[in-house]
């Protein structure tokens, strides 16, 4: 049996496919050169926001063609879009089709259940919340022989006004230190080099014990620190970080570790008290500058990308003037724009003066091109210097080159040898462009 897997949505999704991926290699499936060769489908699916929905409806659509070509296939959907509280209309009109439909705690169960469609069982939809089972140490297929990603904590406490994540994804449960401290040597054994932490809220790690009663429970400094002294591994990064949970004391931490140090996400979302208070994000601009004028001190080197939402609820051209004029100031070497997308189920979605699409766009479009400019003008502070790229392969965009990163995680594009795929080559950089370096 041969299985494909469609991935829709963020890093942690992609995680996710690679463990699906996993259980069903485990259960004996093979993985299929593409779509039309899979016994079995599995869509997994992103709710973040309307854009990714749309697509997902469509793709999970278009799967009616496989069923008929192939009426044995089995189709199946899982992840954040179907543990939605709004998803029996999908189910009822796009998705009929679909054999199986697992929420975000079930999805382990999925060769569980396709061995029950195989045994004639009709359409199974499990997107129960009961995730008492839930095991700690999953296999995993990894996409990648050098970089590998790596679970720390699941779910959400914040609930942030406009997310749906809290909805889908659960309560913060902080997986086990000593599974992960040795997930990470089996990795640095197999060849990893660089190394994703994976959580919705990294910064909480180990909260949840603590509130608990564990005192000693250990946090998310301590696990970077720890995760630093694994040989082999020559690069950390996190995903995502809270500012209301990053103090300047653990910007001090990070200074230490060099394996970390020159690369923060920090995602800022507004930059209006006022919107980030409607946000319920928990800090000002105040306390942000803080933590990011700690980086600057400590690491001038590193680079800091973050996150931004336009059009939030009740944002304003004054309140979005603060945002440009906010952005502009804090420098950052890129930014990930969105226009905000009401959820279902979230408390910004029913918050009056929702701002129109048309607005929306032109702030968007303001925001983008200051940061192209910003974006382009770290990366010329680039040219002529010495760099260490971790190579990741061929350049999609332009198979001629090859393409890696730094520590300060900027793609550079170079001409490369196979042989240097996984490694960290030393380049000079000689060309800088808004998203990417070239090193020719
Ligand atoms: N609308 C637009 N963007 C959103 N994000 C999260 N929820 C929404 C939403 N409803 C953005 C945030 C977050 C990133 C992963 O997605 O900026 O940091
Ligand atoms: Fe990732 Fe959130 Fe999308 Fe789920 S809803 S895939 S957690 S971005």
């Amino acid at each position: 049996m041969k299985y494909y897997i469609k991935t829709f949505g963020c890093q942690m999704n992609e995680h996710d496919s690679e463990i699906i991926a996993g259980i069903l290699e485990s259960a004996g499936y093979q993985p299929a050169a593409d779509l039309a060769a899979a016994d079995v489908v599995v869509v997994n699916t992103c709710c973040i926001r309307e854009s990714a929905e749309n697509k997902i409806r469509g793709y999970i659509g278009n799967l009616k063609a496989c069923k008929y070509q192939k009426p044995g296939v089995i189709l199946a959907a899982v992840g954040c879009m179907m543990q939605q509280k709004t998803i029996d209309g999908l189910l009822k009109r796009q998705g009929r089709h679909l054999d199986i439909v697992l929420g975000t705690y079930q999805q382990h169960r999925l060769p569980e259940y396709i061995a029950r469609v195989l045994a004639g069982e009709g359409p199974i939809v499990d997107i129960s919340e009961d995730n008492q089972d839930f095991p700690d140490e999953l296999p995993s297929r990894l996409s990648s022989k050098y970089s590998a990603q790596v679970n720390i904590i699941y779910g959400c406490n914040n609930f942030c006004s406009y997310c749906i994540v809290p909805h889908v994804r659960g309560r913060e449960r902080s997986r086990d230190f000593a599974a992960i401290m040795s997930e990470l040597h089996s990795l640095a054994e197999v060849g990893v080099k660089e190394i994703m932490l994976l959580g919705q809220n990294v910064n909480s790690y180990g909260k949840d014990w603590r509130r608990q009663g564990q005192a000693d429970a250990p946090d998310f400094a301590e696990l970077l620190q720890a995760a630093s002294q694994v040989e082999g591994i020559e690069r950390i990064r996190y995903m995502s970080s809270h500012p209301r949970d990053f103090s300047p004391q653990l910007v001090d931490v990070i200074s230490d570790l060099p394996k970390v140090r020159d690369y923060y996400h920090l995602p800022l979302q507004s930059g209006c008290d006022r919107i980030l208070q409607a946000m319920n994000r928990g800090y000002s601009t105040a306390d942000y500058q803080a933590i990011l004028a700690r980086i600057r001190e400590k690491t001038p080197q590193a680079a800091v990308t973050t996150d931004l939402i336009v059009g939030f609820p009740g944002e304003t051209e004054a309140d979005f003037q603060q945002t440009l004029d906010f952005v502009a100031g804090c420098r950052f070497d890129a930014a990930y724009t969105f226009l905000y997308s009401p959820r279902s189920g979230t408390p910004a979605a029913t918050m009056a003066e929702q701002v129109p699409l048309a607005v929306k766009k032109e702030r968007l479009q303001r925001l983008v091109t200051l940061q192209n400019s910003l974006s382009l003008e770290h990366n010329q502070a680039y040219l002529g210097q010495k760099v260490q790229v971790l190579v990741e392969g061929l350049s999609k965009n332009n198979p001629d080159f090859y393409t890696g990163r730094t520590a300060s995680n900027k793609i550079v594009i170079f001409e490369g040898r196979p042989e240097q795929i996984g490694q960290l080559v030393d380049l000079t950089i000689t060309g800088a462009k808004t998203w990417h370096l070239e090193a020719f």
